[in-house]
């Protein structure tokens, strides 16, 4: 795993920004996958003013996101596609047809995982992976289990995320579920960039780099994969 310290989270969204617009550039099919909250925001920001002055294009890229949350409307502005779009995609040239998401209505989860894993495939396995950590060790909505998921499943939130992501919901109540990729999806990626900032992660990531691999820190598997780079703040680095 390589670790990279920087001063504050708008340096984290420029680096990480101008890594994958010279991925893009390089591999204009490009497939991304990408993850909501706070963490990648600076680095969307990032991507989005270049695409708004016409330095970049999301043309040909396809996307994958993490999770989704169950039974929650896509149009609501919770979901994590409002958030994809308020944040990137109504801000690039992206063709619909290439972003790809888990429905979270679906009435049959299961099949709704296997399509997205079979997606996954066909798109030839994703590129570029771009993760956040919870506070619990959580990556996409894998949280803290007695042993590893492989492909897409459906998984109740625990409390610790229901009480992190709550702040979002001031008018629906925060869903208790979400359908997200599995352990096996997110390994499969040929490089993962993770970003954590702040001092609420600071437990997370140091047993994420530091701690034991075991499914009770999802996070820590990270140490297996052999293309890891983590961007902190020092806030988020300052046990390490
Ligand atoms: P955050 O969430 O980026 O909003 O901190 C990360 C996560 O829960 O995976």
């Amino acid at each position: 795993m390589k670790v990279e310290i920087f001063e504050n989270a708008e340096q984290i969204g420029i680096k990480v920004g101008s890594q994958l617009a010279s991925a893009i550039r390089h591999n204009p099919k490009i497939v991304l996958g990408l993850a909501t909250g706070a963490s990648p925001i600076p680095t969307y920001d990032y991507l989005s003013k270049l695409c708004s002055v016409g330095e970049l294009s999301f043309k040909d890229v396809t996307t994958f996101n993490l999770d989704e949350y169950c039974h929650l409307p896509r149009e609501d502005k919770n979901s994590y596609y409002s958030f994809m779009n308020e944040h990137l995609f109504s801000k690039t040239d992206i063709n619909p047809a290439n972003i790809h998401f888990l429905n979270g209505n679906t009435d049959n989860d299961e099949k709704e995982c296997e399509r997205y894993n079979r997606m996954l495939v066909e798109a030839g396995l994703i590129d570029i992976q771009l993760l956040g950590i919870g506070t619990n060790g959580h990556i996409g909505f894998n949280e803290p289990a007695e042993k590893y998921t492989k492909g897409a499943f459906k998984i109740a939130l625990t409390e610790s995320t229901r009480k992190s992501n709550s702040i979002y919901f001031d008018e629906n109540p925060m869903p208790t579920h979400a359908l997200t990729m599995g352990i096996g999806n997110i390994m499969s990626a040929k490089k993962i960039i993770m970003i954590a900032t702040g001092e609420k992660k600071q437990q997370a990531v140091k047993a994420m780099i530091e701690g034991e691999v075991t499914p009770k820190c999802p996070a820590s598997i990270l140490q297996f994969h052999p293309s890891v780079t983590v961007y902190l703040d020092k806030a988020a680095a300052a046990l390490l």
